[in-house]
C-alpha cells in the first residue's frame, strides 16, 4: 500500500480514509454489480447482532429537509448468516469490512465480537453504542461515560481486532464519552450517529415513521457533526473518524481539518451509491495537485 491515500487508524490500516457508513451501504455486497466495492476505504456493514432481528415496524424512512430519518431497529440478519453467506463474498470482492456490532448488555457485545475475532477478512470492530432506535442497548450505552466504557472494555478484551467506537451526539457530555472509550480501550471513535427527530404527516395528524421517531441524518446535521468532531480532537488521542452529511470532497475535507483521520459516507448513498468512490478519487487528485497526504489535513483548522 503505497498509495498517497494510505491511512492509519492506530492498529487499522486503510487504502484510504473515505468509508461508508454502516447502514447506509447494505452489506456492500447489493453494490458488487455496479461498482468495485474494494475501492472504497472501510464498508461499515449494517450493524449486526447475535441474533437475527427483524427490526422496527413500517414506514423506516422518510425525507428531510436536507436530510432524512430512520428507525430500521437494527434489523439484520445475525451473526451466522453474515458469516457464512456474506463474508465469503466480501472476501471474493477485496472488500475492507468493518463489522458493525450491536448489543443489549456488556457480555451480549463481548461475545459477539469474541466470535469476529475468529472470521477471516473482519478489519475492525465499529462498537454501536449510539442507535437511537432500540429499546435497549444502542444509545442507552452511549448517552454517558460509564456504560460507554464498561462495553467498551468488555470488547477490548473478547477481541483482538482494532476497537472503533461509534458515538451518539445524543450524549450527556461527548467529549466525556469520548475520554472514557479511549481509557477503556478504543483504538478509534467514530462519530456521530443520528439525532432523534420526528416528522408529522399533517393530513394523517401522524408520524410518517411507524414508530413515531428516528434517526436524523444528511447534510441537515454536517455543521453539528463537525463541531462535535472538533471538540473530541481537544480532549482524546485516538484517531477520529468523522462523519454526518458528507456529499462531497468539501464536506470531507472540513471533517479533516476539524481533526478527523478518516470519514464515512452515509445518507448521500441513497441518493447517488457511487459517492464514496467519487470522493476517494477527488480526494487522491487533491491530495497529489498538493503533495500532501490526508494526515497532514487532520486538526489543521485556523481558529482566530
Ligand atoms: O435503526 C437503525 O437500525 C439505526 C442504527 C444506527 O443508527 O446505528
Amino acid at each position: 500500500m503505497s498509495d498517497i491515500l494510505k491511512t492509519t487508524l492506530g492498529p487499522l490500516v486503510l487504502k484510504n480514509p473515505v468509508m461508508v457508513a454502516s447502514g447506509t451501504f447494505g452489506y456492500g455486497l447489493e453494490y458488487s454489480d455496479i461498482m468495485d466495492i474494494s475501492a472504497i476505504g472501510g464498508i461499515s456493514v449494517k450493524g449486526i447482532s447475535l441474533s437475527p432481528r427483524p427490526g422496527n415496524p413500517p414506514p423506516r424512512m422518510c425525507e428531510t429537509p436536507s436530510g432524512m430519518l430512520n428507525s430500521i431497529g437494527l434489523a439484520n440478519v445475525g451473526f451466522d448468516v453474515f458469516v457464512t453467506e456474506m463474508m465469503p463474498k466480501l472476501r471474493a470482492a477485496g472488500a475492507t469490512v468493518i463489522a458493525n456490532a450491536y448489543g443489549t448488555s456488556a457480555s451480549d457485545f463481548a461475545e459477539l465480537c469474541r466470535k469476529f475475532d475468529d472470521v477471516e477478512g473482519i478489519a475492525a470492530i465499529e462498537v454501536n453504542i449510539s442507535c437511537p432506535n432500540v429499546k435497549s442497548g444502542g444509545i442507552h450505552f452511549g448517552v454517558s461515560g460509564k456504560p460507554a466504557a464498561e462495553v467498551t472494555a468488555a470488547v477490548r478484551q473478547a477481541t483482538r481486532l482494532p476497537v472503533m467506537v461509534k458515538l451518539s451526539p445524543e450524549a450527556r457530555d461527548l467529549k466525556e464519552v469520548a475520554r472514557a472509550v479511549e481509557e477503556a480501550g478504543a483504538d478509534s471513535v467514530s462519530l456521530i450517529n443520528t439525532f432523534r427527530g420526528m416528522s408529522i404527516d399533517v393530513n394523517t395528524r401522524r408520524p410518517r415513521l411507524g414508530v413515531g421517531f428516528g434517526g436524523l441524518s444528511g447534510p441537515a446535521i454536517r455543521p453539528l457533526a463537525v463541531r462535535m468532531v472538533y471538540d473530541v480532537a481537544q480532549v482524546v488521542r485516538i484517531p477520529i473518524v468523522g462523519m454526518g452529511g458528507i456529499t462531497c470532497l468539501r464536506d470531507a475535507l472540513e471533517f479533516f481539518l476539524a481533526g478527523a483521520s478518516a470519514v464515512q459516507v452515509g445518507t448521500a448513498n441513497f441518493s447517488n451509491p457511487t459517492v464514496a468512490v467519487e470522493i476517494i478519487n477527488d480526494l487522491r487528485e487533491y491530495c497529489t495537485n498538493r503533495n500532501i497526504r490526508p494526515a497532514d489535513l487532520v486538526g489543521k483548522v485556523e481558529m482566530g
